[in-house]
C-alpha cells in the first residue's frame, strides 16, 4: 500500500512538466485529506508493532514525495529561467519590413548609370520655375503661339509656375557653365491637362544636353542609341522624325521599335537654337550641340509592359510589390 503511493506519486511528479500543478500533487498526498495523510491517520488505529513498522515507512515516504517536489520544482524554475533567457546566437537577424522603389525612381537610377558611363553628369533643377526659364530663355517669346503646347499650372499671385518640362535646365546650366558640357537633368514635370492612361498632371523627364564645338546630330543618335540599346536590348531600333520645338533646330522625335511592337514615340530632341545660345551668353556662332528629352514614365511602361501612366502614383501596394 504505502509502496504503491510513493511509486505512483514519484511517477507523477517525475512525469509533471508544469510547476503550477506541483501543488496539487503536493494536496493529492501530503493536504488534509491526502492520499499518504489518511494512511498516516490510520496508524492510531493499529496495534503498537504495527504501528511502528508502519509509522517509520510511512514517515519514509512522506519524506521521499516532499523531497521529490522539492527538487522538482527547483530544477523547473532553473528550467524555465534558461529556456527564458536562451538565445541562438546563430540565428539568422529578423529584418524589418522594408519597402522599395517606385519603378520610375528605379528606371531614372537606370537611365542616370547609362549616361553616366558616357561622362554625363547628374543635375537637379527647381521644380517651381520662372517664365523665363520655362520659356522665354528657351526661345519661346510671350503671346507667341507655341507657348500653348505647354499647359501650365500657375501658382497664384506669384510670378511663377511649375515647370513644364525640364529644359529650363539647360538654359540655367548654360548660364553658369561654359562647354564643353554634357548633362543629364531627371525630374518631375507638371502640366494642366486631363488625365487618361497615357497623360497625367505630373509625370517625369531626363533633359540631355551636350555642348561642345563640333557636336552634331551624328553624336546625338550615337548616344541615344547606345542608351536605348543598353536600357532596352541590343536589337531595339529606333528612327527620327522631324519635328517642332522652338529651342531647337533641326528638332526631332524619336520613335522607338522593339520586336513585334509598333514604333512608339519616346522622346523630343534636336540641335540647340542659336537663340538660346545667345540667351545664355554664350558667343554666336562658337558653340554647336543637342538637347533632348525624354519621358521616364513612358521608358518604365515600355520596360515593364504598364498600360496606364496613373498606376505609378496610386500608391497601390499590388501594383508596386511587383516591382
Ligand atoms: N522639352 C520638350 C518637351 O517637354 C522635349 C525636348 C527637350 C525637345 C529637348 C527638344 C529638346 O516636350
Amino acid at each position: 500500500m504505502l509502496d504503491q503511493i510513493r511509486q505512483k506519486a514519484l511517477k507523477q511528479i517525475e512525469a509533471e512538466s508544469d510547476l503550477k500543478n506541483l501543488e496539487a500533487i503536493y494536496r493529492q498526498y501530503l493536504g488534509k485529506k491526502g492520499e499518504l495523510t489518511l494512511v498516516l491517520r490510520s496508524l492510531k488505529q493499529m496495534s503498537e508493532k504495527q504501528r511502528k513498522q508502519k509509522g517509520k515507512l510511512a514517515n519514509q515516504v512522506k519524506k521521499e514525495i516532499k523531497q521529490a517536489l522539492k527538487e522538482k520544482q527547483e530544477k523547473g524554475i532553473k528550467q524555465a529561467k534558461v529556456s527564458k533567457e536562451w538565445i541562438d546566437v546563430t540565428a539568422p537577424g529578423v529584418l524589418p519590413p522594408q519597402g522599395h522603389l517606385n519603378p520610375i525612381t528605379l528606371v531614372q537610377r537606370q537611365a542616370e548609370e547609362i549616361f553616366q558611363s558616357m561622362g554625363f553628369s547628374i543635375l537637379d533643377g527647381p521644380e517651381i520655375e520662372t517664365e523665363y526659364y520655362n520659356f522665354d530663355a528657351l526661345n519661346i517669346p510671350e503671346n507667341h503661339p507655341a507657348r500653348d503646347l505647354w499647359d501650365t499650372f500657375w501658382l497664384k499671385n506669384l510670378d511663377l509656375i511649375l515647370r513644364t518640362h525640364t529644359s529650363p535646365m539647360q538654359a540655367r546650366y548654360m548660364e553658369k557653365n561654359s562647354p564643353p558640357l554634357r548633362i543629364i537633368v531627371p525630374g518631375r514635370c507638371f502640366r494642366h491637362e486631363a488625365t487618361d492612361a497615357s497623360h497625367n498632371f505630373q509625370f517625369h523627364q531626363i533633359e540631355g544636353l551636350m555642348v561642345g564645338t563640333n557636336i552634331s546630330v551624328t553624336n546625338f543618335k550615337g548616344i541615344i542609341e547606345e542608351f536605348l540599346k543598353k536600357f532596352f536590348s541590343p536589337d531595339v531600333e529606333m528612327r527620327l522624325r522631324p519635328g517642332y520645338f522652338p529651342f531647337v533646330e533641326p528638332g526631332f522625335e524619336i520613335d522607338i521599335k522593339r520586336k513585334d511592337r509598333d514604333w512608339l514615340e519616346i522622346m523630343g530632341a534636336g540641335m540647340v537654337h542659336p537663340n538660346v545660345f545667345k540667351s545664355a551668353g554664350y558667343k554666336p556662332g562658337k558653340w554647336q550641340g543637342f538637347a533632348f528629352g525624354v519621358g521616364i514614365d513612358r521608358l518604365a511602361m515600355l520596360k515593364y509592359g504598364i498600360n496606364d501612366i496613373r498606376l505609378f502614383y496610386g500608391n497601390d501596394l499590388r501594383f508596386l510589390r511587383q516591382f
